[in-house]
């Protein structure tokens, strides 16, 4: 029998603002021989994600923290190397949720273990357009924001794995779409490769006066990945039924204070006059579609109607590093971490 060495990340200490290197260690094992019933997935991406910060966190949130020793949480895109499971055979490319890890032993039945074809759309895009966050822009502008044609939408963190899908997705309907994302780059994209209306960037200074000019009928619907003076800025030109789909405020990911105390979308939004339908929402509310919405995604893309960007880290070693830029704005697009080619 071979014998096969896991690397993985665990968490070394809970971070204080901003994760640092200390927070993160980089741990080997060896895999033993699978069980009845397993595979074990070769590990080609890792995908990093903003909810990793809250898991890092004390407190248990909408899920429980990572403790203090336990491998980081994540989704990854692998290949099987080895089976004993009838549900899946050598070669088969899926996506489990197994965390920041170069080899997965699992349970093959677990409903958590995806195929990810990679004739539909490439390996990587099951991490982002094709998969989670691209699934998170689907349900979250279709069934909370209910987009209605001519409307306009409203989407921060624009160029971003949801934000970009969003965006696409609203254009697709027929609404008027203005992003906000941080820097030129990143906005004159938006308009020039994704087709958006306008891009504002929240970092010029002059995020009021150009989203106001930019929405001259006003906000229809206002999808919240941020938070904070974006937030604000949006409030102000909600029209009377306006949504605000709330899928995150990243702003506040690394902030150590108290979250009942602070300023939040909820409180911004509660505390308007006329309130808008705004609630927040979890991905996970339509597992049950979440192939279903996969595979429209996919044919978008195909179709050259859904456009995606990636930022890629070479090399598992640098996955805590490409975590820290995600959550201040280096990733342009999707943020992936190769694994092995
Ligand atoms: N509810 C759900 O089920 C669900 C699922 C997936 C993701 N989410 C949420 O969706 C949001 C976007 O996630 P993503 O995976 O697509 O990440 P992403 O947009 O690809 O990357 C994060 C981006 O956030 C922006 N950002 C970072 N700090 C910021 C700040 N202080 N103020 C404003 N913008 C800031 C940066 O873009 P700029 O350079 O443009 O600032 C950065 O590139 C996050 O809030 C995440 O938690 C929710």
């Amino acid at each position: 029998m071979t014998t096969r060495i896991n690397q993985k990340w665990v968490l070394a200490k809970r971070p204080t603002g901003e994760p640092t290197e200390d927070c993160f260690r980089l741990e080997e094992e060896s895999v033993g021989e699978l069980d009845e019933g397993e595979i074990l997935v070769e590990i080609k991406y890792l995908s990093l994600d903003p909810y990793m910060r809250g898991r890092m966190r004390e407190g248990k949130s909408y899920a429980e923290p990572i403790k203090i020793g336990e491998i980081i949480t994540g989704e990854c895109a692998g290949v099987v190397i080895e089976s004993k499971c009838p549900r899946w055979k050598v070669g088969d490319t899926l996506t489990v949720h197994e965390g920041w890890q170069s080899l997965a032993r699992v349970n093959g039945e677990a409903a958590t273990l995806l195929p990810a074809d990679a004739n539909l759309a490439p390996l990587s895009t099951w991490l982002g357009a094709v998969g989670m966050p691209g699934r998170t822009a689907y349900f979250g502008l279709q069934r909370v924001g209910k987009p209605k044609r001519g409307e306009t939408l409203v989407v921060s963190a624009a160029s971003g794995a949801v934000g970009s899908v969003v965006g696409q997705i609203g254009r697709l309907q027929g609404l008027r779409v203005v992003g906000v994302a941080g820097g030129a780059e990143k906005c004159a994209y938006c308009v020039e490769e994704l087709g958006f209306d306008a891009c504002i960037d929240y970092k010029a200074g002059t995020l009021e006066e150009e989203l106001s000019a930019s929405c001259p009928n006003g906000v229809d619907i206002y999808f919240e990945n941020v938070g904070g003076a974006v937030t604000r800025a949006v409030a102000g030109l909600l029209n009377e039924g306006a949504r605000v789909p709330i899928c995150g405020f990243i702003s506040l990911y690394n902030s150590e204070e108290d979250i009942t105390q602070v300023e939040t979308p909820f409180t911004v939004f509660a505390g308007l006059d006329t309130p808008p339908e705004h609630r927040f929402f979890l991905v996970r509310e339509w597992f049950d579609e979440w192939l279903a919405a996969s595979a429209e995604l996919a044919g978008w893309i195909q179709l050259g109607e859904l456009k995606y960007r990636e930022t890629v880290a070479e090399g598992l070693a640098q996955a805590p590093a490409a975590f820290r830029g995600l959550l201040s704005g280096q990733n342009f697009g999707k943020q992936l971490v190769r694994v092995t080619s």
